[in-house]
């Protein structure tokens, strides 16, 4: 139980390590959470015009969601946790983005790192979640409406693969369905600026949301 906990305790920190502020504090860019959508996440980093910046940002982000998700898994299995553990210390490091430590609480809306943890818990999954990302941002050039698209499919692509491509398991599969939940619950503006036109497109106008 102890080594259950700090793994999830140690997820939630990794989670907490905004790397939006991180690196364009690092880069000498403005704080993503003084312009654009005010959001700490690749997507707003992006519109500062920095590339790079915008790709470390999603990497870092991707990279702790991945690294704490796939520590915990080695250690479970080593240990013979059970999945709720792996279960709790992705939907910790999701949390982490979200309300930081590090930051009073505000962090961003998790996408990278939902991504991250999908990698961890099943390559294709999140092979095929970022194909559904990477689809709907091409066709409406909307990074948010892509997020919460591949967050809707993220889940039933792991239920209607189960067993198929990978061995299903009930808990990681509600795991993956909360993190859902709370990425799109974090789209609460960007949906309501997408239902009026007022959402800002990948490559818009500087200064949009
Ligand atoms: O990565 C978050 C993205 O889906 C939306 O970000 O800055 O447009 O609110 P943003």
């Amino acid at each position: 139980v102890v080594l259950s906990l700090t793994l999830v305790l140690l997820s939630y920190l990794a989670g907490s390590v905004s790397f939006a502020v991180v690196v364009s504090r690092l880069m000498g860019l403005q704080d993503p959470r003084t312009f654009g959508s005010k959001n700490p996440g690749a997507t707003n980093v992006l519109r500062t015009g920095n590339k790079k910046a915008a790709v470390l940002t999603l990497l870092g982000d991707a990279a702790k969601g991945w690294l704490a998700v796939w520590f915990t898994g080695m250690l479970a299995a080593h240990f013979h946790l059970p999945s709720l553990v792996v279960g709790a210390s992705a939907i910790a490091v999701f949390l982490g983005h979200i309300y930081p430590i590090f930051l009073n609480f505000k962090g961003g809306k998790g996408v990278a790192t939902a991504l991250g943890v999908l990698l961890a818990l099943q390559p294709w999954l999140a092979a095929a979640t970022a194909c559904t990302w990477l689809i709907v941002a091409y066709a409406t050039r909307y990074s948010s409406l892509a997020a919460i698209m591949a967050a809707i499919f993220a889940p039933l692509y792991y239920l209607f693969g189960g067993d198929v491509a990978w061995d299903f398991d009930a808990v990681i599969c509600l795991a993956i369905a909360l993190i859902s939940a709370g990425l799109i619950a974090r789209h609460r503006a960007n949906i309501a600026r997408l239902m009026t036109g007022k959402e800002g497109r990948i490559g818009g106008k500087p200064g949009a949301h």
